[in-house]
C-alpha cells in the first residue's frame, strides 16, 4: 500500500503534484475564479474587512503563508493565529468578520472551540479541511475540500500543501470580488499556480543528490537554525516543524532579519542554518544575512533559484529548484524541506511516519 515507497511520507510526498491539479480543477470557471462552496453572494465577500486564519501545527504555518497572500492581493488586513490562543482571548469579531478554519484532520480541539466561538461572535467562518463531513466541515458556514485523499504519516506534507493551494485560491477569490486584481491578473495568477504542480514534478524528480548530501552534512547536529524572509519566513516555519517532529532533532525558525537580535549567538563552527533563498524582493537582504552567519562559522544549506550561482558564495549546500512567482514559492520550496526532513530522519534511524509522542489527530485539548 506503500506504492513502492519505503514509507507513507515518501509517498505522499510524491502525491503533492496531484494534489496541486485536483485542488485546482474546475475553479476557473468561464475566465473568473469561483468557489461555489463557500455559500456567500459576492455582496456578502465585498462587505468583509477582516481576515482572521486560525489553525494548529503544520495547517497554521499554512496560514502564515496565506497571510501574506490575502494582504498583498486582496488589500484586507489578516492575522494568523494559532487556535489555543484565539479562543482564550478576546479578538475583535464583527459581522464582517471572515474566520478561516484550517484542520487536515478536521477534528483538532482547539480548531473546532475556536470555530464555534467566533460564530457565537457573529464572524462567518469558513473551513479548509481534508476530511469529508469532519466536525469543522459541518460547524463552518462554507468549506473547501483540499484534495489531499487520505493522509497517513502522522507528519503533515501532502494536506499542508493543498491547504497553501486552497487558501491561495480563497486569497485570489477575495481580490477578485473586491477588484483588486482584474480578471486578466487572475487568470494569469491561476495559470502559473497550476505550472506549480508540473514544477513540483521537477523538484522530486531533481533534488534528491542534493537533498542527501545536505542530510548528510545536518544528521550528526544537535540543533539547526531555519531562516527566511517574506514567504521564505513562513516557510521556514514549517521545515523546522517537520524536521523537529520526526528526527527529534532541536530545529526552529527565525525570520532572517532576527538574527542578530539573538538567535546569531547561538551560531558556531558547523552550526547548521537552513536557508530559504529563493529569489524575491528581499533576496538580497536574506544573502547578507546568511553572509553574517557564515562568518561565524555557520554551515549554510540554501534553497534557491535555478541559474542562481551567486548563492554558491554564501552557502555550503545548494538545493536549486524551479523560478515561480514569489507568490507562489512556499509551494515549491516547501518540498525540498520535507524531503530534507525526512532524509535526515531515515539519516538518523527515525522512524518518520509515526514519531513518538504525536498523534495524527489532536481531538483533546
Ligand atoms: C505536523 C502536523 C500537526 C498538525 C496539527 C493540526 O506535521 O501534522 O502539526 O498540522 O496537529 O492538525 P489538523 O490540521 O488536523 O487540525
Amino acid at each position: 500500500e506503500k506504492g513502492g515507497y519505503p514509507d507513507f511520507m515518501l509517498k505522499e510526498i510524491h502525491e503533492q503534484p496531484r494534489v496541486i491539479r485536483d485542488t485546482l480543477a474546475g475553479r476557473l470557471v468561464g475566465g473568473a475564479l469561483s468557489i461555489d462552496e463557500l455559500d456567500l453572494s459576492v455582496e456578502e465577500l465585498n462587505l468583509i474587512d477582516r481576515v482572521y486564519i486560525i489553525a494548529c501545527g503544520t495547517s497554521y504555518h499554512a496560514g502564515l503563508i496565506a497571510k501574506n497572500l490575502i494582504e498583498g492581493w486582496a488589500r484586507i488586513p489578516c492575522e494568523c493565529e494559532v487556535a489555543s490562543e484565539f479562543r482564550y482571548r478576546n479578538p475583535i469579531i464583527t459581522p464582517t468578520t471572515l474566520v478561516v478554519a484550517v484542520s487536515q484532520s478536521g477534528e483538532t480541539a482547539d480548531t473546532l472551540a475556536a470555530i464555534r466561538d467566533a460564530r457565537v461572535k457573529g464572524a462567518r467562518v469558513f473551513g479548509i479541511t481534508n476530511v469529508v463531513g469532519s466536525p469543522v466541515a459541518r460547524e463552518s458556514d462554507g468549506v473547501i475540500y483540499t484534495k489531499a485523499n487520505k493522509e497517513i504519516a502522522v507528519a503533515s506534507t501532502k494536506s499542508f500543501l493543498g491547504q497553501v493551494v486552497s487558501l491561495t485560491l480563497l486569497a485570489m477569490l477575495l481580490a477578485q470580488v473586491k477588484g483588486k486584481l482584474k480578471m486578466n491578473q487572475i487568470r494569469l495568477l491561476f495559470r502559473e499556480l497550476a505550472d506549480t504542480a508540473e514544477q513540483v514534478e521537477r523538484i522530486l524528480a531533481e533534488c534528491g543528490p542534493a537533498v542527501e548530501e545536505a542530510a548528510q552534512a545536518c544528521k550528526d547536529a544537535r540543533s539547526a537554525l531555519f531562516v527566511g524572509r517574506g514567504m521564505g519566513a513562513a516557510v521556514s516555519r514549517e521545515g523546522a516543524l517537520k524536521l523537529k517532529e520526526i528526527s527529534y532533532l532541536h530545529a526552529e525558525s527565525y525570520p532572517a532579519g532576527e538574527m542578530k537580535h539573538g538567535p546569531i549567538a547561538l551560531i558556531d563552527e558547523g552550526f547548521p542554518v537552513i536557508a530559504v533563498a529563493t529569489k524575491s524582493p528581499v533576496y538580497d537582504k536574506l544573502v547578507s544575512n546568511l553572509q553574517e552567519s557564515k562568518a561565524r562559522g555557520a554551515m549554510v544549506v540554501a534553497i534557491a533559484t535555478e541559474g542562481d550561482e551567486e548563492i554558491r558564495k554564501h552557502a555550503d549546500h545548494v538545493i536549486y529548484i524551479p523560478k515561480v512567482r514569489d507568490a507562489f514559492s512556499a509551494i515549491t520550496a516547501s518540498v525540498p524541506l520535507q524531503l530534507l526532513a525526512r532524509a535526515i530522519a531515515v539519516a538518523r534511524g527515525c522512524d518518520v511516519d509515526q514519531p513518538r509522542n504525536l498523534a495524527k489527530s489532536v481531538t483533546v485539548e
